[in-house]
């Protein structure tokens, strides 16, 4: 890690305050940067080249509403045969440079009724059900061997995006992230078991990024776009083209949340 790290801090020309992670199809952002230093991950040791189309793979460096951000553009997924370190390697890595906020995104099928495609939910609570934890092995250095996961994400930061949607007249609610490994989607049966278990959004990701950051003591940011209902819940099959042709239209409206959000982050306490 320390090896990536270091290669990414000499390649920076400030200091990021956030790490924000893009998901399937949401990685226009990264185009909005302003001064962008583009540092791929083939250039960082120990990070291998991301499998999935629709997903970059590199780091991007700059300016969003005149904030110093560090945006990932494209993740790595356990669906892929990844380790969980090789999976949070990213955040790890961001944490070792110093950044102590983490906005994660991800694009996830809506299990709620209320939820349609399109729709934004602020991640207030996780189900893991990858059955994998990215802390099991040796405990990392400052890290402590049974972290607390009452709070994974942060709850002044999600109060923070609610107000910033409200002025900005977005929809947000509030919901539970389920995490399954995928790669296929569920089943109309699974579907109703993760709804009987409280989850609201389903996906692949998130997860054991907050489970990493939380434990090296980041704050934590979550926010799902709704590329579709959960499978059962509409007649249409699902496909991944068109979850991630409906990030990209979606995404707009999550790219203005989001800028909203860096512009009015409030330094994490310690910075
Ligand atoms: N299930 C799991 N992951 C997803 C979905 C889904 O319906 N949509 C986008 N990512």
């Amino acid at each position: 890690m320390e090896g990536a790290a270091e290669v990414l801090r000499a390649r920076l020309s400030h200091q990021p305050e956030a790490l924000l992670v893009l998901g399937s199809g949401l990685g226009h952002l990264a185009d909005a940067v302003v001064d962008a230093t583009i540092v791929p991950f083939s250039d960082l040791p120990d990070f291998p080249v991301p499998s999935v189309a629709g997903h970059a793979g590199r780091f991007v460096q700059g300016r969003l509403e005149g904030r110093p951000v560090l945006i990932q553009q494209g993740r790595y997924h356990l669906y892929e045969g990844h380790s969980l370190d090789v999976v949070t390697r990213p955040v790890r890595t961001a944490r070792a440079i110093g950044i102590r906020t983490l906005i994660v995104t991800n694009a996830a099928g809506g299990i709620r009724r209320d939820l349609e495609p399109g729709s934004l939910v602020a991640i207030d609570d996780h189900v893991n059900l990858q059955f994998r934890n990215p802390l099991v092995g040796a405990p990392r250095a400052g890290e402590p061997r049974f972290p607390d996961m009452s709070a994974p994400y942060d709850a002044e930061l999600t109060a923070l995006a609610q107000r910033v949607a409200l002025d900005l007249g977005i929809r947000l609610t509030p919901g539970v992230y389920v995490a399954v490994t995928g790669p296929s989607y569920e089943t109309p049966a699974e579907v109703r078991m993760l709804e009987r278990l409280g989850a609201d959004v389903v996906g692949m990701s998130t997860v054991p990024e907050v489970i990493a950051a939380r434990s090296a003591g980041m704050r934590c940011l979550g926010v799902s776009l709704v590329t579709n209902v959960a499978a059962g819940r509409s007649p249409v099959r699902l496909d991944h083209a068109e979850v991630v042709e409906v990030g990209r239209r979606a995404g707009a409206t999550l790219e203005r949340l989001l800028r909203g959000v860096v512009a009015a982050l409030a330094p994490a306490p310690g910075d």
